[in-house]
């Protein structure tokens, strides 16, 4: 049996189809979200050296702060609230006599308060880092997310089906990338992954379900393969977003009455390409409960995010904890398949 999983998988037939296409030249392709942030904050410091700290939101994966850490800036964190908004106030004030880097995440496809932000940003110099690591495709207003931060980057693969991938993009004057157009050889874990639905049961975790890394690793570019299929395959955008939104759509009706708590004001439509279905459990017991039920079915359940040891001391809600993500992956019609 199929496992549903959070990230699509691996295709190999684009790798024939893609030579037969158009070209593109996609640049400053990475491995993966975390080095396209990291390379985004060298770059802002080098050309910036007033810079004095950057503001992260305390719902925030473990390997952002270990890079920062790395890198060496101050860190401050600004509050997030239970329905997965920025407390503006909090990020006002941090702003105060600052020249900051802020990051902005646009949790699971959805879009932050980019109108606020961008108006805070005409009182206080900032430079805003977009993140988009759970975002291809999703709009505000008629505009493609991925543009309203200075810098944005986002995490190609846990869209569409490759073997790694993010891409870090400008969209400022006063921040020029070099355009890098470095790749690699795909690496024996990125390999295991791809073929995860051939393999035997195994319930280990691999490579980029869930990625364990608390230890500073160095920037590694995309490799060769799924640049060659970014560059030169044309996805079908459309097919993809509808079916991600029926999917999530399903999960809304099935979990209506079970015992988990929705994020209110995660409205679905149109203009969203979700990257999963997310809700939040009550308890522990309930967060394992869901998990292992996936387990039990074949359909990947992840806790997300796993928090570094130094941010759970800022966490004003403990229900971030125990965040719990559904897949809504197009390559499947859950529909069909879940009854
Ligand atoms: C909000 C957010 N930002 C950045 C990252 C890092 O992305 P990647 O896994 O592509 O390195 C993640 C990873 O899950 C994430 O959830």
């Amino acid at each position: 049996m199929t496992r549903i999983t959070i990230q699509p998988t691996f295709n190999y037939s684009l790798i024939i189809k893609s030579l037969f296409s158009k070209k593109e030249n996609k640049k400053n392709l990475f491995m993966s979200g975390r080095f396209a942030f990291e390379h985004a904050v060298r770059e802002i410091l080098k050309n910036h050296k007033d810079i004095d700290k950057i503001l992260i939101p305390t719902v925030i994966c473990e390997e952002i702060v270990t890079i920062l850490h790395e890198i060496g800036i101050k860190i401050e964190f600004y509050n997030i609230n239970r329905t997965l908004k920025i407390e503006l106030n909090d990020i006002e004030n941090k702003m105060q006599n600052s020249f900051p880097i802020i990051l902005v995440v646009n949790y699971f496809g959805f879009p932050s308060e980019w109108k606020e932000l961008l108006s805070l940003k005409k009182k206080n110099k900032c430079i805003f880092i977009e993140d988009n690591a759970h975002t291809l495709y999703s709009k505000l207003d008629d505009k493609e997310l991925g543009l309203y931060g200075d810098l944005s980057f986002n995490s190609l693969r846990k869209i569409l089906p490759l073997l790694s991938g993010s891409q870090l993009s400008s969209n400022t004057e006063n921040i020029k990338l070099l355009n890098d157009e470095q790749h690699r050889f795909p690496t024996f874990s990125e390999f295991k992954y791809s073929i995860r639905n051939f393999k035997s049961k195994s319930n280990k975790r691999l490579l980029s379900e869930e990625n364990n890394s608390t230890k500073y690793k160095p920037s590694m570019p995309i490799d060769i393969i799924s640049k060659k299929i970014i560059n030169n395959y044309k996805f079908d955008i459309k097919n993809i977003k509808n079916q991600r939104i029926e999917n999530f759509k399903f999960w809304t009706q099935y979990l209506k009455h079970s015992n988990l708590t929705f994020f209110k004001g995660l409205e679905i439509n149109n203009s969203i390409c979700p990257y999963v279905f997310p809700c939040y459990a009550e308890t522990d017991e309930i967060k394992d409960w869901w998990i292992k039920w996936g387990k039990d079915r074949n359909i990947t359940i992840i806790s997300w995010p796993k928090f570094h040891n130094s941010t759970k001391h800022f966490l004003h809600e403990e229900i971030m904890k125990r965040i719990i993500c559904f897949p809504v992956n197009h390559q499947f019609d859950l529909r069909e398949i879940i009854s």
